[in-house]
């Protein structure tokens, strides 16, 4: 079932979305050769503590932290630890908060020190097929059409969607319907209705699309260990989109 969102919900997962996105901003000067995950994750949790919000993902299936911090091959889900950071890597990081009880979804990768072209290429169309996808989260829309405007910016490119993994629908839950696919085709899936909130988020690899799960039961890696980038943002379905985990 896809939740509708009244007003006084989308005030309070506005300000959840808020905080993911001043967070995303913040770490990025931080991220730098030598900090390690544990520490961008120990400077996200204390920030969305600050903003009396909590840290999502900490606990939610078991998960172990307050972000996941998934680095060049890692694609989602990386547990932060003692993992060093060096120059010309992809870093990842990917939170969720609730205030008030809602919750707000985000990740953006960044790239560490002096990062080669082909890896900048990736971040660059992966945020490119973020934005192309959010472009059609609009009233009378279908999933779909947000599913096959990823893909095509990212396979025109030549890169591939991870299509195990999908975004969702988020507010209430951390996860709600409907799945939101990387993939898929236009004119298919749920209609869009004016209140839908989603987490529109493309994990995209430089090589293969296949991944699997490494031995922490966590870390989503790809099958060939090619870079990989992931970008999202929550959005809200209007006649307009609106971008609510937007900073400016
Ligand atoms: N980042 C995932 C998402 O955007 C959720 C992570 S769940 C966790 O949907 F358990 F890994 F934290
Ligand atoms: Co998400």
């Amino acid at each position: 079932m896809i939740i509708i969102k009244r007003k006084t919900e989308i005030e309070k997962i506005k300000e959840a979305c808020k905080i993911v996105a001043e967070c995303l901003l913040k770490i990025e000067k931080y991220i730098e050769p030598d900090v390690t995950k544990f520490e961008l994750n120990q400077l996200l949790e204390t920030w969305i503590r600050k903003y009396k919000a909590e840290p999502a993902f900490l606990g939610y299936r078991g998960y172990p932290a307050a972000s996941c911090i998934s680095v060049e091959e890692e694609v989602v889900h990386g547990i932060p630890n003692g993992r060093v950071l060096k120059s010309g890597e992809i870093v990842s990081i990917d939170i969720g908060v609730r205030k008030n009880g809602y919750y707000g979804d985000g990740a953006r990768s960044y790239g560490v020190g002096v990062v080669a072209k082909d890896k900048q290429r990736l971040l660059e169309i992966t945020e490119k097929s973020l934005y192309e996808g959010v472009k059609l989260a609009r009233t009378g829309n279908r999933i779909g059409d947000i599913s096959n405007a990823i893909q095509s910016h990212v396979e025109l490119n030549g890169f591939s969607v991870i299509r195990e993994l999908s975004g969702h629908g988020t507010g209430v839950q951390l996860h709600e319907d409907p799945p939101v696919p990387n993939f898929g085709k236009k004119g298919k899936g749920p209609v869009l209705k004016k209140g839908m909130i989603l987490a529109i988020e493309p994990m995209v690899s430089m090589g293969t699309s296949k991944v699997k799960v490494s031995p922490d039961g966590w870390t989503v890696i790809t099958f060939d260990n090619s870079p990989s980038a992931h970008f999202e943002h929550t959005v809200l379905v209007d006649e307009e989109p609106v971008i609510l985990t937007r900073t400016e």
